[in-house]
């Protein structure tokens, strides 16, 4: 270090004295147009639901989710990720519910597109809320083990990927790690003359332990039970690996990607956006969010502070969105900042 009288010449705190030049050097910002909002969607008229493991976090029928989508457009997020909670009477293993065109979903879509054109909606193209074991895919009824078949999968996943294009959905997000997923939903929607429905590849989806309060949410936990999804869902100890899901994705057509968790996988964030420089996403899960809440609860962290210091560190770490669930507090807070 070069010194002047022995005291440092270059001095990084000079920078960092005012606040006029600590903004001047700010290299990454949070904005309300990197969130986007998930949500859990309910059958009924004039419905909410609490999610034990997720405080703050509803289950909403189609008419209360107007509300809160109304909320996020006045707040300038951008976008809703819908996930549906389905009627236990309404699940099998074949997932038949999964393409109804009158389902859950596709009349969310359409309700919501119907009222707020201008809001992004984003739908989850998997099978687990609509199969009777839980499972993102099929399994064959013979097959005590249940490996979830890839190959069968894709047309359901095609069929239910049309279904929520038709009803008006902007994107489409695979989130089931099937092999040639991305590829086979995008020849359904062309097929269709859908061609400017997008396509978000959950690309790199890890198999995490930090769905579980997802998994409450959507009910979905008992029908999985001591299940797993190891055979489809990426190993955590693996890096390599999301590159190649990735690189995957993009050649057959993914126009968005992203990786799932978020914070314990801020390294995979940064090696796409430097490998590909693509629109990349995060996914803030709901383990995530309960551990934030948990200690903000506790009164051991500050919420506001921690949760906007979280979700900037996603950006930080190159991804130009982030699904979470603080998408509407954080717009607020950042809104009131100003
Ligand atoms: C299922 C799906 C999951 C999440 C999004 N889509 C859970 C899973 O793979 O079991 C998790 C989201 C979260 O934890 O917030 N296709």
């Amino acid at each position: 270090m070069t010194t002047t009288g022995g005291f440092p010449v270059t001095r990084m705190r000079r920078m960092r004295r005012d606040d006029f030049s600590r903004r001047l050097m700010r290299e990454s910002v949070l904005t309300p147009d990197d969130l986007i909002y998930p949500v859990f969607v309910l059958d009924g008229h004039d419905r909410t639901e609490t999610v034990a493991s997720m405080p703050g976090v509803e289950r909403q029928s189609i008419d209360r989710l107007l509300k809160t989508a109304e909320r996020a457009l006045t707040l300038g997020v951008p976008a809703l990720a819908l996930f549906p909670v389905i009627d236990k009477a309404l699940k099998s293993p074949g997932a038949e519910e999964a393409w109804n065109p009158d389902g859950l979903m596709p009349r969310a879509v359409a309700r919501l597109k119907k009222e707020f054109p201008e809001l992004g909606i984003i739908t989850d193209v998997a099978l687990d809320p609509y199969t009777s074991h839980g499972q993102d895919g099929l399994i064959a009824a013979d097959d005590p083990k249940g490996y979830v078949l890839n190959d069968e999968t894709l047309e359901v996943l095609a069929k239910q990927a049309l279904a929520h294009a038709r009803a008006g959905a902007d994107v489409v997000a695979p989130s089931d790690m099937m092999d040639g997923r991305i590829a086979r939903v995008r020849a359904e929607l062309d097929g269709d003359g859908r061609i400017y429905t997008r396509i978000m590849a959950y690309s790199a989806k890890y198999a995490s332990s930090f769905y579980g309060p997802f998994r409450d949410a959507l009910c979905t936990a008992g029908n999985l039970g001591k299940g797993n999804k190891y055979t489809y869902q990426m190993d955590p100890g693996n890096s390599n690996e999301a590159l190649r899901e990735v690189a995957l994705d993009l050649e057959e057509g993914a126009d968005m990607v992203m990786v799932k968790p978020g914070m314990p996988y801020l390294d995979i964030v940064r090696r796409v956006k430097d490998e590909f420089k693509v629109p990349t996403y995060a996914y803030q899960v709901s383990g995530e969010f309960a551990m934030l809440k948990a200690a903000v609860q506790n009164g051991w962290l500050d919420e506001k502070a921690c949760v906007l210091e979280s979700l900037l560190g996603f950006k930080r770490a190159g991804a130009d969105g982030i699904l979470t669930y603080f998408a509407l507090d954080a717009a607020e807070w950042l809104k009131k900042g100003k």
